[in-house]
């Protein structure tokens, strides 16, 4: 046999051999990182890029040395990514993330416990029902709350919708998972801000009850649903005849970071008898924070909420979690299957598959564990304080700049800005020239059809002055229009 075709120790065992062929690997894959593009993003064109990595014979007859296919990993992806951990990688909610889930990572694939059957998982099955409690109490939950862990906050919004619309349908003796959707469904509405996370479309685009479903309700100029407008819409609803099966309310918008007020949507989810589901994907984390915390005052009332570990939680991809107030109502999605969920297994055997929209799924719950349990609440809360600091240093620097305007006062980690008789077109080149040149990852959006640039600060070593530093790039950007 020859030496590339030796895959027998390539595939992974517990025994010293075995870990010792991993560890030396894992050391070469660390390696491979050593060369990250000299600023926040590669400034390669799509085009050589392409050429670059089509170079790349995908599957060659004869296989090549691992070490030489991690350190090419290296010249060809790493060193022409983006590196979310500079500070000048302030775009999207695309957080740097931390040594002991990155670590715990390599474990979890080598492991390889799948999530959808406590015979494939059985501690790990555990591991994330314990998770799941330990944030429903974070959440403010009765006993009754438990949760799954899912891909991402689209994927959590969209199961809840699911759930919410299993709901709406079994108080009309509907089983929808059986029948489908009943007559009545024409008349259900989803009720949400107009800031709130295109996933809550995509649901109702997915679940049958077609985009036109989603109302969208006014947000005050700080972004957070107004009352007096969901009240206006909710009038409407019952004078028209239409029936809000459920609230979405946010916590934490994409762009200026609101916070909807929760405790006032939610006695209108109750009057109205709609599921509440509040879409906490950017400030969930803000529960572990005593100074940020009170902000989501009211998530305790929701029926269910999407926390996202791979935004503020510095949790690599992919790791979310739909919690819900009342674990039975998972129910409303359980498929049975001959081969997985049988409902006949030994006492206390969870089979996780019943709650997820997934049937195999990875263990990541165990990466969140490892980093809770390693940082500890208090440092996470110091982190997230920091940023929220930081964009309210960016929001008083931009404030009294005198070619830029802020949009907000910045009360997350997002600071939104413009610069008065630019226009939309100019202010894009700012963002695709910065961006080109590989000096900035700058976001850019639109608020109230004004088009806005954007900082979203997820690092937690950035500093004041790399703010400052931020602010004159865009500044001198702006200069040379
Ligand atoms: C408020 C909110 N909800 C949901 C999502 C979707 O999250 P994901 O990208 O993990 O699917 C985002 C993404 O930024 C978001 O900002």
């Amino acid at each position: 046999m020859s030496d590339t075709r030796d895959w027998h120790n390539l595939v992974i065992t517990f025994d010293s051999d075995g870990l010792e062929v991993l560890a030396s690997a894992a050391s070469a894959a660390v390696e491979s990182l050593r060369r990250p593009p000299s600023g926040p993003r590669s400034n390669w064109t799509p085009a050589a890029l392409h050429h670059l990595v089509t170079s790349l014979e995908i599957c060659p007859d004869e296989g090549i040395n691992l070490n030489t296919v991690l350190a090419e990993l290296g010249f060809v992806v790493w060193s022409h990514g983006v590196v979310p951990s500079d500070p000048a990688c302030v775009a999207h909610l695309h957080p740097p993330t931390l040594v002991p889930a990155v670590v715990t990572e390599l474990a979890i694939a080598a492991s390889n416990q799948s999530m959808d059957s406590w015979d494939q998982s059985p501690a790990a099955t555990e591991v994330e029902l314990h998770l799941m409690r330990w944030l429903a109490d974070l959440i403010g939950f009765p006993e009754t709350g438990s949760g799954v862990m899912t891909s991402g906050g689209t994927a959590s919004n969209v199961l809840a919708m699911t759930l919410a619309r299993s709901w709406a349908a079994k108080k009309l003796g509907v089983d929808v998972l059986k029948t489908g959707l009943p007559p009545e469904a024409a008349s259900w509405r989803i009720l949400c801000s107009d800031q709130a996370h295109f996933s809550v479309q995509r649901a109702a685009a997915q679940l049958g009850l077609g985009r036109d479903s989603v109302t969208t309700v006014e947000t005050t100029s700080s972004g957070a649903m107004e009352v007096a407008a969901l009240d206006r819409v909710l009038i409407e609803m019952t004078r028209t005849g239409l029936e809000p099966i459920a609230i979405v309310a946010t916590a934490g918008t994409t762009d200026l970071g609101a916070v909807d007020p929760l405790s006032e949507i939610a006695q209108r989810a109750r009057r109205h008898d709609a599921w509440l589901h509040v879409d906490a994907a950017v400030a969930g984390a803000f529960l572990l924070s005593d100074r940020l915390g009170p902000a989501l005052s009211g998530i305790e009332l929701a029926d269910s909420v999407t926390v996202d570990f791979h935004k503020l939680w510095w949790q690599p991809f992919n790791a979310s979690a739909l919690v819900i107030r009342d674990a039975e109502r998972f129910d409303l999605l359980r498929v049975k299957s001959n081969y997985l969920d049988r409902g006949d297994e030994l006492e206390g055997v969870v089979n996780l598959v019943g709650r997820s929209l997934d049937t195999s799924r990875r263990f990541d719950a165990a990466k969140v564990v490892a980093t809770l349990r390693t940082l500890g609440r208090l440092a996470l809360a110091e982190m997230l304080e920091h940023l929220v600091d930081l964009s309210r240093y960016a929001g008083s620097v931009i404030e009294s700049h005198p070619q830029l305007e802020l949009i907000a006062t910045p009360t997350s980690v997002m600071c939104v800005f413009s610069a008065p008789d630019v226009s939309d077109d100019d202010l894009r080149h700012v963002q695709q020239r910065l961006l080109a040149r590989g000096e900035m990852v700058l976001g850019r959006t639109m608020i109230k059809d004004r088009a806005t640039l954007k900082f979203t600060f997820m690092n937690p070593l950035a500093t004041t002055d790399d703010v400052d530093r931020l602010v004159i790039l865009v500044a001198s950007e702006l200069n040379t229009l």
